[in-house]
């Protein structure tokens, strides 16, 4: 019975799950607090690690694992191998005006045209390149940022990986020269990453397969640098080194190609074309698995990579868990009493309209923009008015992602609703009036590292696979949907929520 382990190195914590490689049963878990801030060091994420895998009784009895982790977070190494500065992450919006700049550059093919045009030109061209219009979370907008605002530091830059590759490296015993917790040194050459992660930097496009070094360029002026090897989705890129994980099985465990942390919760969830996940985090990510990434150039959707060969349509949204933690705030009580004042009122709220663009947004691209209330009269001056508006503000903007897939063609046959927000008794009412479908909610679980647990187990597979890797496929682990819940369309809610996020 061997056992793999999935890790996810996410924005708030490391969590470590064992599962048994061929049933998938979980033996053990651990995690691990990160920093806050949308700017961390990553010497944090491998500290949390350590911890982590000590929380899980260690990783000793591993035969493989995977690392799945928060998207696009720019990791710069110099040349021995330590980190230039610390990595911007995914919600760190500095670099807008920088996406801006490089969308424009790219639709400047002719200097007679006017902005306007050389924008939505550029769009187009980004979106056709690398499956997504540039916005500040991608990897490309922060290393312009880099470019033009810490030229020093972009000299330095030797190599550039991603939060899933980079901590894969150093399990596989890499890191800084004298580092004690880096036995093999810094070899650039030896980072790898996975094509679902490679394709959100926005110098890979994951239609053929290819890093484009001309796009990187663009951004940082030169192309120089290390990127991290593409693996295929069942090879392993390395070894663990025997300190960190593997040492009780033979030839040490091996460290599968990992995801971004969408694609992991995907193959942790065993999504295949038709299925849309809709995940209330700190981001609120809408998506689809799609035989093919389309081009959208209005930026709605982004064309990622799956973790299994397919493509990843996602509609990210920076305002979902954190939007129900301002509505606690604001009301000062906890999450079962919000969910008690949110069903006191009726759907709609009377005309209570929260837009919940509180931290800018993503999609719509409005990176500078400030939430709403709307409608506000003596009627709806009530905490349960607000505790409503505030949930149905946070879905609606959900359910524009949803629409914005559907306008890409995306097949929409089952929607399963995840993260813990998904638990709440009144996000269970009002999402199938705002989506209008029925819903899955699937047992509370930890899919990023799920998912990265079940690569880990594929990878295992196709390694002592005889004939060829690509003819194994991922392991049959189920997913148990643990509560089904009918449509009960509200059309009013969305409505009312259309008109005023257009008046703003
Ligand atoms: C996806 C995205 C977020 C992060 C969160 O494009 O930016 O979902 O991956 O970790």
């Amino acid at each position: 019975m061997p056992l793999v382990a999935g890790v996810d190195t996410s924005t708030q914590s490391c969590k470590i799950v064992v599962r048994d490689a061929e049933t998938g049963a979980l033996v053990r878990t651990g995690s691990a607090k990160h920093p806050d801030g949308t700017e961390v060091d990553p010497r944090h994420w491998w500290d949390a690690f350590q911890e982590a895998a000590s929380a899980a009784g260690g990783l000793a009895d591993v035969a493989a694992l995977s690392v799945g982790g928060q998207q696009h977070g720019m990791v710069t190494l110099d040349a021995d191998g330590n980190v230039v500065r610390p990595a911007l992450l995914w919600n760190d919006t500095r670099s807008a005006p920088s996406a801006e700049a490089l969308i424009t550059e790219l639709g400047d093919g002719d200097p007679s045209t006017g902005s306007g045009q050389r924008r939505t030109a550029g769009a187009q061209a980004w979106a056709d390149a690398v499956g997504s219009v540039l916005v500040a979370s991608l990897t490309v907008t922060k290393l312009r940022w880099l470019h033009d605002n810490e030229p020093e530091n972009a000299a330095r830059v030797a190599a550039v990986a991603l939060p899933h590759d980079w901590l894969s490296w150093r399990i596989a015993g890499y890191g800084p020269a004298g580092d004690p917790t880096a036995p093999l040194g810094p070899q650039l050459d030896k980072l790898f990453t996975d094509r679902s992660d490679a394709s959100g930097t926005g110098y890979y496009d994951a239609a053929v397969d290819e890093y484009r070094p001309d796009l990187l360029e663009r951004a940082l002026g030169r192309t120089d640098v290390v990127l991290p090897r593409v693996v295929g989705v069942a090879e392993a890129g390395a070894v663990a080194h025997p300190s960190i994980a593997g040492s009780d099985v033979d030839g040490g465990a091996l460290i599968g190609p990992g995801a971004g942390d969408n694609a992991g919760a995907s193959l942790g969830l065993g999504m295949t074309p038709g299925d849309i996940a809709i995940s209330i985090g700190t981001s609120g990510v809408v998506s689809a698995v799609a035989p093919k990434r389309t081009a959208d150039g209005s930026g709605a959707i982004n064309g990622f990579a799956d973790a299994t060969g397919n493509a990843l349509m996602l509609a990210v949204t920076l305002n979902a868990a954190r939007v129900l933690d301002a509505a606690r705030e604001v009301l000062d009580v906890d999450f079962d009493e919000l969910a008690n004042l949110a069903l006191q009122a009726p759907p709609g709220s009377d005309g209570l309209v929260l837009v919940p663009y509180l931290e800018g947004e993503r999609t719509p691209n409005r990176p500078d923009a400030t939430g709403t209330l709307h409608g506000i009269r003596l009627a709806t001056s009530t905490r349960a008015h607000l505790a409503r508006a505030y949930i149905e503000g946070m879905l609606c903007g959900l359910a524009d992602g949803l629409d914005a897939l559907r306008a890409q063609g995306v097949s929409v046959e089952r929607v399963m609703l995840i993260g813990g927000a998904a638990q709440s008794p009144a996000v269970q009412q009002i999402a199938p009036q705002v989506f209008g479908l029925p819903i899955g909610i699937p047992e509370p679980g930890e899919y990023v590292a799920d998912g990265a647990a079940r690569q880990a187990a594929w990878t295992l597979a196709a390694a002592s696979a005889e004939g060829s890797a690509d003819d194994v496929a991922a392991p049959a682990w189920s997913t148990t949907i643990a509560t089904t819940l009918a449509a009960d369309p509200k059309p009013v809610v969305r409505e009312q929520y259309a008109a005023v996020r257009d008046l703003v």
